[in-house]
């Protein structure tokens, strides 16, 4: 069972009555701001058990956090532990979150209450964008980095402790990453373990070895000695014993927070558009209810832009004395600089409307919350085994989900929380959310676990285990994507090559395929462009300028090829103004991007991930060359590289997907709606009421089969 960690009572616990906002520059009133952060800290329930938290970690390797969210357990316990020494010897705290913002936002706050420089010794590190140095000592990382760090340090030797936030989000990379800390944690507490030490095997199978890690040309670890590592596993929800048995009965503790009470109110029926409906609930929280900033739960980055637009029209529409409402999105593929927006303090006289996915939901804590809109949707990702599809999909958010979100207005004082379903529909979700690992396709999990020496999948130690069919067809995708041998172990070079590239195996299989088609800058473009959210948005009152913007760019064949002309449209746009500086360069795509309906958050981060992977395929010395005009080339390209994602037209205008049967239509915002051409290939299947495809390019059946017979000359 939980034990309680309750602090002697604490004046200061029940009026925080400064409020800090993160981003706000000078001083407020007679306290300097270094003054009002120290306040604020030591007013966080969790200050009162310092030193006793301190003390539980030096007692236990393994320890399980519970506590309410905004307790301050992200942002207090890696500096406690810091003050406490545990960063010994130089070593790092690793504090693992299952999402990018939250280790930005968290990683800048702390910096700040540290009074560094956020990539000194505090600092943060998620996929294509590192923010440490040698002297970081406080790392924010995703939970997916932390696994991809362990292919070249399989003893994170550079870390004491290692924190597990945020676990009952239980993200398959945190699943994952519990496996492998167990894993590492008997490695290390081995006396005389140094980490050039090779070929120790353990339960879980990872073979620790050094040959991974200095493979082609990474960084050699030094040899020197791995002191045992402590993993702290921290969560917002009560079921503290599933991890605490996984552990081996780790020690669970329990910090107490403080909640004040939210009111839940219902609708009488049904809501048959939720945006709609969240929209007319904005406006009136707005005009009937007190001063108080609202949080509002949408399932994406779509939704977000489109409600965020919408309630903009309507403002405009209120009296100037009503329109004092100041919207600010957040999900996690936001520009970092962005993200703290929802930390600054709300202007005087007006009221903050955050317009977030379920990322605000325990993952950040915004201050100032006091009337939640909560129409009870989340997306997820899903995954058919026998099919072989993943799909993301808009659920019912579970209880538990449902409970956190009402919770978020009643952190400062009472609040509101609005439920846009009836009562009696709460009754019928789910209790909690199934593990992601058991709805999601496993194909970069088991790459990335062969690569750490895992060879035995299935008999790997999951804290629950995932559906056997879904490790088996994961097994036989990669088989037949070539990452793996017919005795499924990594293949030589193409599995090691795959699985040093941190994206989907398919994505990293292009990438590799398009060297030898000569068109590699055509697909990391591509493969930049398809892992961000919808590149072009059409207002329903511009609809015709946003088509006609949108033919500009355009390929009578390809999606793909119209999202590379829009990139290389914004290059040459700011090819042609050289010599001005970076900040106002953003500024002028800004401007180009809005002229030409392409969202310029999208592009942004668009571009940022083009670098990056291009510096990741350039270290594995792959050829970087363009097929220049010959775009058919690029087309088989594509053809050889997604040829498990191809379909085939049906007579009535649908199309049937090769691999898995599933009739599926084209979706309305591709170029190819109307068309409709005989094969194509696709990228994504988006499920409403019907399945929807999405980055298509037209191909020829006869390319599949010279393409990849190892699939299609089997009778497909
Ligand atoms: O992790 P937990 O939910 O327990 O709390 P936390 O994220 O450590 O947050 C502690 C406090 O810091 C909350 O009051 C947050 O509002 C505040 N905070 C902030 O003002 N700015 C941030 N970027 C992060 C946290
Ligand atoms: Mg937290």
């Amino acid at each position: 069972m939980a034990q309680g960690l309750n602090g002697e009572p604490n004046p200061a616990n029940r009026a925080p009555s400064t409020s800090l906002p993160s981003t706000d520059g000078g001083s407020t009133g007679s306290l300097s701001r270094r003054q009002l952060i120290a306040q604020r800290r030591k007013s966080l329930p969790i200050a009162d058990v310092e030193k006793r938290l301190v003390e539980e970690v030096r007692k236990h390797d393994t320890l399980i956090i519970v506590g309410e969210t905004g307790s301050g357990k992200t942002t207090q316990i890696p500096q406690y532990l810091w003050n406490a020494e545990f960063c010994h010897d130089g070593k790092t705290i690793g504090v693992t979150q299952p999402r990018r913002v939250a280790a930005v936002t968290v990683s800048k706050r702390v910096a700040e209450e540290c009074g560094v420089e956020l990539g000194k010794q505090v600092g943060y590190s998620i996929r294509f964008d590192d923010m440490t140095s040698g002297l970081t000592r406080i790392k924010y990382m995703t939970d997916g980095l932390l696994l991809r760090e362990a292919l070249l340090d399989p003893y994170l030797s550079r870390y004491s402790v290692i924190i597990v936030d945020e676990a009952h989000e239980r993200t398959v990379h945190t699943d994952v990453l519990l496996g492998l800390l167990k894993d590492v944690q008997k490695a290390r507490s081995k006396s005389n373990c140094t980490a050039d030490n090779s070929n120790i095997q353990l339960g879980n199978g990872i073979i620790f070895n050094k040959e991974l890690g200095n493979s082609g040309g990474f960084k050699q670890q030094n040899s020197q000695k791995v002191l045992p590592l402590k993993v702290i596993i921290m969560s917002a929800s009560l079921d503290a014993r599933v991890f605490s048995d996984y552990f081996g009965g780790a020690r669970a503790v329990h910090i107490q927070g403080r909640q004040f009470l939210v009111e839940i109110l219902y609708t009488l029926h049904p809501q048959p558009d939720y945006l709609d409906s969240a929209l007319i609930t904005i406006f009136q929280i707005h005009l009937e209810e007190a001063p108080g900033d609202v949080l509002v739960f949408l399932t994406g980055q779509e939704e977000i832009e489109s409600v965020e637009r919408l309630i903009q029209e309507r403002l405009r529409e209120l009296p100037e004395g009503k329109r004092n409402v100041l919207t600010v999105p957040i999900f996690s593929s936001l520009p970092s600089e962005q993200q703290m927006r929802v930390f600054a303090a709300t202007p005087p006289g007006f009221r903050k409307v955050i317009l977030a996915t379920n990322i605000a939901e325990t993952s950040v804590t915004i201050p100032g919350i006091k009337y939640v809109v909560d129409p009870g949707f989340v997306k997820a990702r899903s995954y058919d085994p026998v099919k072989g599809i993943e799909s993301l999909i808009v659920i019912p958010t579970s209880k538990a989900q449902a409970l956190q979100r009402s919770g978020r207005a009643g952190r400062e004082g009472p609040g509101k929380c609005f439920r846009l379903y009836p009562e009696s529909e709460f009754e019928k979700l789910e209790a909690s959310t199934m593990p992601e690992i058991k709805r999601c396709n496993l194909s970069n999990v088991i790459l990335q676990l062969k690569a750490l020496g895992v060879d035995d999948v299935t008999g790997f130690d999951f804290i629950e285990k995932p559906p056997r069919a879904s490790i088996v067809k994961s097994l036989e995708q990669l088989f037949l994507l070539g990452a793996l041998t017919e005795d499924c172990k990594l293949s030589h070079p193409l599995g090691h090559q795959m699985a040093r590239l941190p994206l989907d195996p398919i994505y990293s299989k292009a990438l590799i395929q398009a060297s030898q088609f000569n068109c590699l800058v055509e697909m990391l473009i591509t493969v930049a462009m398809l892992s961000v959210e919808s590149i072009f948005y059409a207002p329903a009152e511009k609809l015709d300028e946003a088509r006609t913007a949108m033919k500009g760019f355009s390929s009578p064949d390809s999606d793909h090829i119209t999202l590379i002309n829009v990139f290389r449209a914004a290059e040459e746009f700011l090819e042609k103004r050289t010599g001005i500086n970076k900040g106002k360069d953003e500024k002028i795509l800004k401007k180009w991007c809005k002229e030409n309906f392409i969202n310029s958050r999208s592009l942004r981060h668009a571009r940022d991930i083009h670098r990056q992977i291009k510096g990741h395929v350039g270290q594995m010395g792959l050829q970087i060359s363009s097929c220049g005009e010959d775009m058919l080339q690029y087309r088989r390209c594509l053809a050889a590289s997604f040829f498990l994602n191809a379909a085939l037209r049906q007579p009535e205008g649908s199309y049937r997907a090769l691999a898995s049967g599933q009739v599926v239509q084209i979706h309305p915002s591709s170029i190819l709606f109307r068309a409709k051409p005989d094969c194509i290939i696709f990228n994504e299947l988006v499920q409403t009421n019907n399945k929807y495809i999405r980055s298509i390019t037209r191909i020829d059946y006869l390319w599949l089969t010279e393409l990849a017979p190892q699939y299609y000359t089997m009778e497909k």
